[in-house]
């Protein structure tokens, strides 16, 4: 279930199950549990599984639809009758449902004319079969955007949205079809079975107005300060799913994202020691990158805060979170949230250090983004660290 849909910078599902032995051990009995970022549903997965009630929070509409398809256990007949009438439903809809010369620009600009009449179709067939408000919509449209950038222009593999001009694209019902296969064969062999609850919200987490329930146990990874644009990755879903018209809108909000004025002078006066060391360096290099790391930091020590109103009295966070680089400037996000955890009341930190061993092979990245070998590519980092707060 793991694989059902791509997504950048998933973490392991293992960090779940080792979170939760770590709190077990430490005499913590974990009746609810959140992921605040929760992203494709790694966690939202896990809990489910050890049959743990859920939270789960994410700005990114494409990745709570994931997270949502993922934590359900669905009727394997029922999904295979609805295969067979959402591709019924395509053979017998108009092929030309919206004209191509008034499509989305950006739509046009990754599809040609042929494929983008299929995929309009395939949208209105799963809409015609699957009702708005069954959970098996989830499903059907999870297995949808997980076909659209291989029948897209996009530069196959590539975390940059980037054309490829001599590639060619697959076929739209062809993939649908294997997509749902694998998905259908996946849920079968999920071990699902318990009766907790899932809950997944589409929201800023820092929203004051979001309703955050109280839970035992935190385990998250927070986006990177200057590393991946989430938004701009999921353009194609969020286009066709009819999230937004311009998939720019869905930067706003997100982590360390600069969504309105403020006045920098006095935003940097709230940054913890971590924090204005960075900012300092960053200033004497560039100064609107220096704005946006403060404006991320000053995010992070709110989450840090907010984390700590949710737990309950001996509750856990556990971040997963890795450091970054800027034009030589080591930008160390694991130090400034330890620091930050501390200055929002937490008493015991604990930080590991992780090694990934898929980077120490590959520990660059080249033009395109694709982890790379070669010495003249872009460095990324081999570790990732996990920080563990307790609220006493
Ligand atoms: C590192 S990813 C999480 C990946 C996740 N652990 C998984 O396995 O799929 C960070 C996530 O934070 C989300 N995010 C960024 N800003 C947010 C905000 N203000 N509120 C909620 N989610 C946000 C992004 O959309 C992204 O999905």
């Amino acid at each position: 279930m793991h694989r059902i849909h791509a997504y950048p910078a998933k973490f392991p599902a293992f960090i779940t199950t080792k979170a939760l032995g770590y709190a077990r051990q430490g005499g913590l009995s974990v009746n609810r549990m959140a992921d605040i970022f929760c992203g494709c549903g790694t966690v939202a997965f896990e809990a489910k599984r050890n049959n743990i009630d859920f939270w789960g929070c994410d700005i990114n509409p494409v990745a709570t639809l994931i997270a949502r398809a993922k934590s359900k256990k669905y009727i394997k007949r029922r999904l295979e009758e609805y295969l067979d009438l959402i591709l019924n439903s395509f053979d017998s809809l108009k092929s030309h449902l919206e004209s191509y010369v008034n499509a989305n620009e950006r739509l046009k600009y990754w599809y040609d004319e042929d494929k983008f009449y299929d995929i309009q179709r395939l949208k209105s067939a799963i809409e015609v079969v699957v009702p708005a408000s069954s959970e098996y919509r989830y499903f059907f449209l999870c297995a949808f955007s997980n076909i659209l950038k291989a029948s897209s222009r996009w530069l196959t593999k590539s975390i940059k949205p980037q054309v490829d001009p001599k590639k060619k694209p697959i076929g739209v019902l062809s993939a649908f079809k294997e997509q749902c296969k694998f998905m259908i064969s996946a849920n079968e062999e999920s071990d699902v079975t318990g009766s907790s609850e899932t809950k997944i919200v589409t929201a800023n987490f820092l929203d004051e107005s979001v309703d955050k329930p109280s839970v035992d146990m935190i385990v998250t990874s927070p986006p990177y300060v200057t590393s991946y644009e989430y938004a701009d990755l999921h353009q194609l879903s969020s286009l066709w799913l009819g999230y937004v018209s311009d998939y720019r809108a869905l930067r706003n909000g997100s982590i360390g994202s600069l969504y309105h004025q403020h006045s920098f002078e006095k935003e940097m006066s709230r940054l913890n020691a971590t924090a204005s060391k960075i900012v300092a360096c960053l200033i004497k290099r560039d100064k609107s990158k220096a704005r946006a790391v403060t404006k991320y930091f000053l995010d992070m020590q709110r989450v840090t805060r907010a984390c700590y109103s949710m737990l309950s009295d001996d509750g856990l966070v556990l971040f997963v979170i890795g450091n970054t680089e800027y034009k030589g400037i080591r930008i160390d996000n694991a130090k400034h949230l330890s620091e930050s955890l501390l200055g929002s009341g937490f008493k015991k930190i604990l930080m590991t250090k992780r090694k990934i061993t898929r980077k120490i092979l590959t520990p660059y990245r080249d033009k395109y983004g694709q982890f790379s070998s070669d010495g003249n590519s872009k460095k990324i980092y081999s570790e990732e660290f996990i920080v563990i707060g307790r609220k006493s």
